[in-house]
Order: C-alpha cells, then sequence, then structure tokens
C-alpha cells in the first residue's frame, strides 16, 4: 500500500517525493507564515537513488510518495546533501526500512550525520570534485562549505543538466504546486529574499563565490532543485540572479525605523523621525516591535540603506525586545547600512548610549549623535526628531548616489 501521496514528475530521470508542512509557522526561530517543503527527489534510472530525505514526522509522507513510484525498498543509493534535521532526521529510519547499498555524503556532511544519529552504518565521503557513474546516471558534487553549514554539498545530474542545491535557492514556501512558474512571482521573491535574509546573509561573499565558480565550470544548470519551496525548471537564473543581488547588499533609498516604547515617548519620537526621513525623499518603513517580528525586520533590512533603532531606557538598560533584535541582527552580519539610536529616558538615561554602541558593534555606519528625549517630548523635541531623521534622509541620499 502506497498511502495517499503521490510523486510529481520533474525531468526525464528525476520525481520530486519531498514533504509539504503547510502548518510551520516558526523555523528555529524565523517566521514562515506561508508554511515550508522539505524536498527530496527520487533519480529513477537503472537503480533508484534518493537525495536527502525529510524532516522526522514526514517520513511516510515521503515514503509514500516513493511508493507511488516503486516499492522504497528499491532505493539502492541515498545522496546526503546537507545534514540539517530538516533534510536528515528521518535518514536512520529511511536507512533501516530501504537497506540501500551505499550512502553517501560530503566528508563533513560524514563526521555530522555520525555526531547527529550515531549510526552503526558506513557513510561514504563524496569530495568536491567528485563523480560518479551511479546506477546509469552520471553525477558530480561540489562542497559548498558554510552554505549554510560545513557539510553542505549540492549535487550535479549532468544526463537532465539538473542541480540539487540543497537548501541553495530555497525558500520556506508550502504550495500545491511544485513549480516556480506556476506561483505567483510576489510569493516567491518575498520568501525567497526572507530565506536569503534569514540564513544566508552572513555568508554572502560565499554566495557570490560560488554563483562565480558554477559559472567558471561551465556547468549548464536548466533545472534547479532546492530542498525547499518550488523548483524551477523554467529560467533557474531568475533565483540565481537574485541571490547574486541579495548578496550584495547594496543600499537603497530605504530607512527602517524600528523600536519599542513604554509610555509612548520613544514611539512619539520613531513617529516624529519618520516624518523627517519621508520629508527628505527617502523611504521610510516604520517597524513597531510589538507588531514586528525580528525576522521581517531582518527581511526588510535586506534590501534597505539605513537602521535607526529607539530604545526607551529601563532598569539602565535596552528595552528587552529591542535588545533580542539587535543580537538577532548581529549574527546575520548585514552590510552597508548607515544608522542611529535614539531614545526616551526617565533619569539615568543608559538606553539610547548603549543602543548606540551596539549599532556600531553591528558595523553599522552611525550617522549621528543619538537623539534623546526626557520622559515626553514636546513639540521642540518632536521638531529636533523630525530633523534628526530628515538629515539621515539626507545622508542616506548622498551614500546612494555616491555608490551608483
Ligand atoms: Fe533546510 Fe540547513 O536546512
Amino acid at each position: 500500500m502506497s498511502g495517499p501521496f503521490a510523486a510529481v514528475k520533474i525531468s526525464d530521470h528525476v520525481y520530486w517525493v519531498g514533504a509539504i508542512d503547510w502548518g510551520i509557522r516558526d523555523f528555529h526561530g524565523y517566521s514562515t507564515f506561508r508554511g515550508s517543503t522539505y524536498n527530496a527527489y527520487l533519480i529513477v534510472a537503472d537503480d533508484f537513488i534518493l537525495i536527502d530525505t525529510v524532516k522526522a514526522p514526514f517520513k511516510d509522507e515521503l515514503l509514500s510518495r516513493v511508493a507511488s513510484v516503486t516499492d522504497p525498498k528499491n532505493i539502492r543509493y541515498i545522496i546526503s546533501n546537507h545534514s540539517e534535521m530538516d533534510h536528515s532526521g528521518c535518514l536512520p529510519q529511511v536507512i533501516a526500512e530501504v537497506e540501500p547499498d551505499k550512502v553517501f555524503a560530503s566528508p563533513n556532511g560524514v563526521k555530522a550525520l555520525a555526531a547527529h544519529f550515531h549510526m552503526d552504518r558506513e557513510i561514504t565521503a563524496v569530495k568536491d570534485g567528485d563523480s560518479l557513474a551511479l546506477g546509469g546516471v552520471n553525477l558530480s558534487f561540489l562542497e559548498t562549505r558554510m552554505l549554510h553549514w560545513p557539510d553542505s554539498m549540492v549535487t550535479y545530474l549532468a544526463e537532465d543538466r539538473l542541480l540539487f542545491s540543497q537548501d541553495g535557492f530555497g525558500m520556506h514556501l508550502a504550495s500545491a504546486e511544485r513549480f516556480a512558474d506556476e506561483i505567483d512571482e510576489c510569493a516567491i521573491v518575498e520568501e525567497g529574499a526572507k530565506y536569503y535574509a534569514n540564513i544566508l546573509t552572513p555568508y554572502s561573499a560565499l554566495v557570490t563565490r560560488l554563483i562565480e565558480r558554477v559559472g567558471s565550470l561551465g556547468i549548464k544548470i536548466e533545472i534547479l532543485c532546492p530542498d525547499h519551496g518550488p523548483v524551477w525548471r523554467k529560467d533557474p537564473g531568475r533565483i540565481i540572479g537574485l541571490w547574486s543581488k541579495w548578496a550584495e547588499q547594496a543600499p537603497t533609498e530605504k530607512a527602517l525605523v524600528v523600536y519599542d516604547t513604554m509610555w509612548g515617548s520613544t514611539e512619539k519620537m520613531a513617529l516624529a523621525i519618520s516624518e523627517g526621513l519621508i520629508g527628505s525623499g527617502v523611504r521610510a518603513l516604520v517597524m513597531p516591535l510589538r507588531s514586528c517580528g525580528r525576522s521581517d525586520i531582518a527581511t526588510e533590512l535586506l534590501d534597505a540603506g539605513a537602521l535607526l533603532v529607539g530604545t526607551p531606557t529601563i532598569n539602565n538598560g535596552i528595552f528587552p525586545t529591542v535588545a533580542d533584535v539587535l543580537t538577532y541582527l548581529k549574527g546575520l552580519k548585514f552590510k552597508n547600512l548607515i544608522g542611529a539610536a535614539f531614545g526616551s529616558y526617565g533619569w539615568s538615561g543608559e538606553g539610547y548610549k548603549l543602543l548606540n554602541e551596539e549599532l556600531a558593534s553591528l558595523k553599522v555606519d552611525i550617522a549621528a549623535d543619538p537623539i534623546a528625549v526626557n520622559y515626553v517630548p514636546d513639540g521642540d523635541a518632536l521638531a529636533r526628531c523630525r530633523e534628526f531623521g530628515a538629515a539621515i534622509g539626507r545622508h542616506l541620499k548622498e551614500v546612494v548616489k555616491g555608490g551608483s
């Protein structure tokens, strides 16, 4: 009995046999409002080869989709491109049920799978540049270390000019459609950018180098099969081009105003600052932390040129929600941003000063000394805030003009 799930034919030799996670809304701290997919692929040639598995609770869905093509016990080889558990979580159970002849992973993948699953099972290492004639097809492997784990690799199927790119060029997007050309372009760009901003930003230099390397090797990619989101069967260059652009993070005339507030004073400042930014001719996006999540802020920062952050002082420090988002952004290592701090305070007023130091530690180019207001801003204070925003807006326009 194969169960209710069906495989989807992708190319001459490849079927999609992954799982759709319609309900996931939080992927290790990043909000996934459109769910996700864990893509696995079955190569059908002289032998059956499984590329990656899925998150552990979705094992039966994976095997059901395989069973719509062949008895899963016919899988002779498994290739694990990436050991993170959304792709390897059910690998031990699949190995136990299928009993493949061989399982392949990168050298770091062999170590990572051992450290995750402690299996009494040999995993065969394939190195960067290795090729294998396996089950009637030709497969080549490129290690993509730190894109985005040390073990990551991609697998190229020469016969179909198809690249299994693991997390590369993916997005968290659950859909009934399997191909990017069947899905609304806005959803594709929005979720693609969110995925890049929240996972790949720290590795942007490596992304650029990988795209250049694939180009210099002359690898023809007609179909791009990532481990999340849709398959690119038409114009895979579209998503590759978007990744190149996102890796560059060229600043634009867009400024984010991110803040939290205790009694409304920092909020009044944020709104006056944003009016100044708008008046200077840049696009301001106001993101109050009571209603905007950290991963949405990261997404909006991907094509921004300025980050202005506001905090009240609480217990001699930064407001906790503001500290949370700064910690998150610090790890993502955004570049090419100018910025400034602002905030209200009651007596000692450390918050905005500490915030300024935190912004500098994020490598944000501080465009102005922080602006602060005691207790509640009056009309003069709000006029100063407006001018503060306008000055940063003018500076941002100069920065963008200088870079173009
Ligand atoms: Fe989709 Fe890095 O796992």
